[in-house]
C-alpha cells in the first residue's frame, strides 16, 4: 500500500515562490506514488488573523491556488480544515494527553509571541489542533520544514501517550525533514516569509513581480570583476533552472561585464512563464466558482469519511461512545 503523507498549509495570505519550492512542489511530485492528504489550514490562521473578510478571501485563495498548481482532488484527499469540524472534537480528546510543560517548551509559540501575536490559548494549543490534524488521518508521514519539527515530535509523544492508555489506535507519524533544499531566501537575503515583505508571489502581476525583483539586494561589484554566486539574486534565479543552466548562470558570473539589472530582468519573464500554465488554470477556477465548490465538497465527503472512522474508534477506546 501506498504510504499516507499528510501536509497542511496555512492561508495567511498570498503564496510565494519560497512556499512554492519549500513545499508544494514536493507535494505535487509525491501525488503520483503516494496518498497525499491535504488541507488548507484555516483553524490555524484564527490564531493570526481575526478579520472575517480576510480569512474567507485567503481560505479560498489558497485552495484555488494549490488546485491551479497541481494538487489533484480526484487523486489526493484535498480539503479545507474547517469543513471537517471533527478534528476540533478530537483535539479536545488529545488535550488531555498534551502535557503543559511540553506545551511551554514550544520554540514556535514563544518566537510568536516575540512577534507580536496574543498569548491567547489557541495559540498555546496550536501544537495539539496540529496533532489532530495528523493523528485524525493515520498519517504514515509528514514531510515538513525545519521550522515544524518540534510540533511534530509532540505530535508523536501524544500518540505514544495515548496508545499506552487506550492500545494501537494512532498510528505513530514519521517525521520527514527535507534537507535538499536550503531555507529559500527572500528579495532581502533572510528566510523568505510573508512576516518579513520580502517574498515573490507565485501569482502576482507583473508589476508585483518585477518590482520584487528589482528589489532584489547586490553587491556592488564592478562591470569587470566576477561575481558572487553566494548572493539573493543567484539562489533566487537558481530556483527555476535545472542543474546544466545553473552551471552556465554560475559561468556567466564568473565572467566579467556581467549586469545584474540585465539577470533580473530575464528572471522576472522566466517567473512568469514558469507559473504560466498555472496562472491560466487559476483564472478558469476563480471564473468557475460551481467548480471550485464541487471540488471543496468533494475534499470534504473524503476527508470526513475517515475522520469519523477514527474518532469513533478513539470515543469508543476511551469511553466516550
Ligand atoms: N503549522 C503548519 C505551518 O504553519 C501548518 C499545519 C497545520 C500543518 N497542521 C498541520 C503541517 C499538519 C503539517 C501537518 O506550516
Amino acid at each position: 500500500m501506498n504510504k499516507r503523507i499528510l501536509s497542511g498549509v496555512q492561508p495567511s495570505g498570498q503564496l510565494h515562490i519560497g512556499n512554492y519550492f519549500g513545499m508544494i512542489d514536493r507535494m505535487i511530485s509525491l501525488q503520483s506514488n503516494s496518498d497525499l492528504f491535504c488541507f488548507v489550514a484555516n483553524y490555524h490562521s484564527l490564531t493570526s488573523i481575526n478579520n472575517k473578510d480576510e480569512l474567507e478571501k485567503n481560505t479560498s485563495e489558497a485552495f484555488i491556488d494549490l488546485l491551479a498548481l497541481g494538487i489533484n482532488p480526484e487523486k489526493s484527499t484535498f480539503w479545507i480544515q474547517s469543513h471537517v469540524p471533527e478534528v476540533t472534537e478530537l483535539a479536545w480528546i488529545l488535550s488531555n494527553f498534551s502535557s503543559v510543560g511540553l506545551m511551554q517548551r514550544s520554540t514556535s509559540y514563544k518566537d510568536k509571541i516575540a512577534n507580536g501575536l496574543k498569548p491567547n490559548m489557541g495559540l498555546f494549543s496550536y501544537p495539539i489542533l496540529m496533532a489532530s490534524d495528523i493523528l485524525l488521518f493515520n498519517a504514515d508521514v509528514v514531510p515538513v520544514g525545519k521550522d515544524q519539527k518540534q510540533h511534530l515530535e509532540m505530535t508523536r509523544d501524544i500518540a505514544i501517550k495515548f496508545n499506552n492508555f487506550f492500545g494501537d489506535i494512532f498510528t505513530i507519524p514519521e517525521i520527514e525533514i527535507d534537507n535538499t533544499n536550503d531555507i529559500i531566501i527572500g528579495v532581502d537575503n533572510q528566510k523568505m516569509s510573508k512576516s518579513y515583505n520580502n517574498t515573490i508571489p507565485i501569482f502576482g502581476d507583473h508589476d508585483t513581480i518585477n518590482n520584487q525583483v528589482m528589489n532584489i539586494v547586490t553587491d556592488s561589484a564592478g562591470l569587470n570583476e566576477p561575481k558572487d554566486t553566494n548572493t539573493p539574486l543567484f539562489k533566487i534565479y537558481s530556483l527555476f533552472l535545472d542543474i546544466e543552466s545553473k552551471k552556465e548562470l554560475h559561468d556567466r558570473y564568473n565572467t566579467p561585464g556581467l549586469k545584474y539589472m540585465e539577470v533580473k530582468k530575464e528572471l522576472v519573464d522566466i517567473i512568469i512563464n514558469y507559473f504560466a500554465d498555472q496562472r491560466s488554470r487559476k483564472n478558469e477556477l476563480l471564473s468557475n466558482k460551481d467548480e471550485v465548490n464541487e471540488l471543496m465538497n468533494l475534499g470534504k465527503l473524503k476527508a470526513q469519511n475517515i475522520a469519523r472512522e477514527t474518532l469513533s474508534h478513539v470515543k469508543r477506546a476511551t469511553g466516550l461512545l
